[in-house]
């Protein structure tokens, strides 16, 4: 599997199972199906209300001798209603018990956006945090405590754009290593990668595969289809591909990480078996261009009247 890596020279496998709206009930098999197919990396999150179970298929996998501990790559990352100092630690120890863990390898900061402690998800202004409240500089201070305390081996972020990143950057002593934002080709997200590159932050895509196993309350009804666009199917067909295998490709060939979710045994499979699809310079330059411009996870459900945050506190316009 091909790696990137940290600047301590600890390796991230490419590909990844995401876990974001596996359902309880299904996400033990998904784990399992996954570590025996030949992943080694995946992708968790405390909100996602389901590390219990990936825990239990983490356990499973080790006692069975399918794989050992140093040789997964699992991340999971800090909700928004934990980001006070003294909140960090204690949210990953939760998560550490959950997924029957001694450590992590890489905890991210989920949302630049702050919940009063307790807060599933604010519905209210009170329920907020504001940057003044809670500014991310003692987040990440948060995160920087948890390295050294050995509970994570990397620290990084998800959904920060340029300008909250270079705040991190100013104030930190372990410079973030990780930005997971959603990419795709509908999202190549550019200059937000390039910015990365640049700061040795490594990217990972999510929703790659445009999530549309979304809830009908986080999605549109007009939403344009990423894995029936005509220049996806095509490209599959002429490599003798699946469309989700051409977009998982299409970050690999960008060096970029990526996780697509699924709790389907051939899928899983299906999509670790990306690795072996190659795009030329031709290939690429029309999944760049290809003329949609689309984020499927918008955030809009941080922000509004009820809200402190606006957009421009998540997303710069590429
Ligand atoms: P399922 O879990 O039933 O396989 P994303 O990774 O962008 O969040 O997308 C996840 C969605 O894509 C889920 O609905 C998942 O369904 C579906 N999916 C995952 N892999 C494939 C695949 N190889 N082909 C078609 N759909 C897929």
């Amino acid at each position: 599997m091909k790696t990137l890596q940290f600047k301590n020279g600890d390796k991230l496998p490419i590909i990844g199972l995401g876990t974001w709206k596996s359902k309880p009930g299904e996400v033990f098999k998904a784990v399992l199906w996954a570590i025996e197919s030949g992943y080694r990396h995946i992708d968790c999150a405390a909100i996602y209300d389901n590390e219990k179970e990936v825990g239990k298929a983490l356990e499973e996998a080790m006692k069975s001798n399918i794989v050992r501990r140093e040789e997964l790559f699992i991340t999971s990352k800090l909700w928004n209603s934990n980001h006070r100092l003294e909140d960090v630690q204690p949210a990953l120890t939760q998560t550490l018990q959950d997924l029957r863990l001694d450590y992590l390898d890489l905890y991210l900061i989920h949302w630049p956006i702050s919940f009063k402690p307790g807060v599933g998800f604010a519905q209210t202004r009170e329920e907020f945090y504001t940057y003044s409240d809670v500014p991310l500089r003692q987040t990440w201070q948060g995160m920087e405590q948890c390295v050294k305390a050995d509970l994570t081996r990397h620290i990084g972020v998800s959904n920060f754009n340029i300008s909250k990143l270079k705040e991190i950057i100013g104030n930190a002593k372990i410079t973030p290593e990780m930005n997971q934002i959603e990419l795709h080709p509908f999202l190549p997200q550019n200059k937000l990668v390039d910015f990365c590159k640049k700061n040795n932050i490594l990217v990972t895509a999510y929703s790659p595969l445009g999530s549309g196993d979304r809830a009908a309350s986080i999605k549109k009804p007009d939403e344009p289809s990423l894995m029936e666009h005509p220049v996806i199917e095509q490209l599959a067909s002429a490599k003798g591909a699946s469309p989700a295998q051409i977009l998982i490709a299409f970050s690999i060939h960008r060096d970029i990480a990526v996780i697509p979710k699924s709790v389907n045994k051939e899928r899983i499979a299906q999509n670790l078996a990306s690795i072996d699809i190659s795009l030329d310079e031709e290939d690429m330059k029309s999944l760049s261009q290809i003329g949609t411009n689309y984020r499927f996870v918008d955030g809009s459900f941080f922000t509004g009247v009820k809200s402190p945050y606006v957009l421009k506190d998540l997303w710069e316009t590429e």
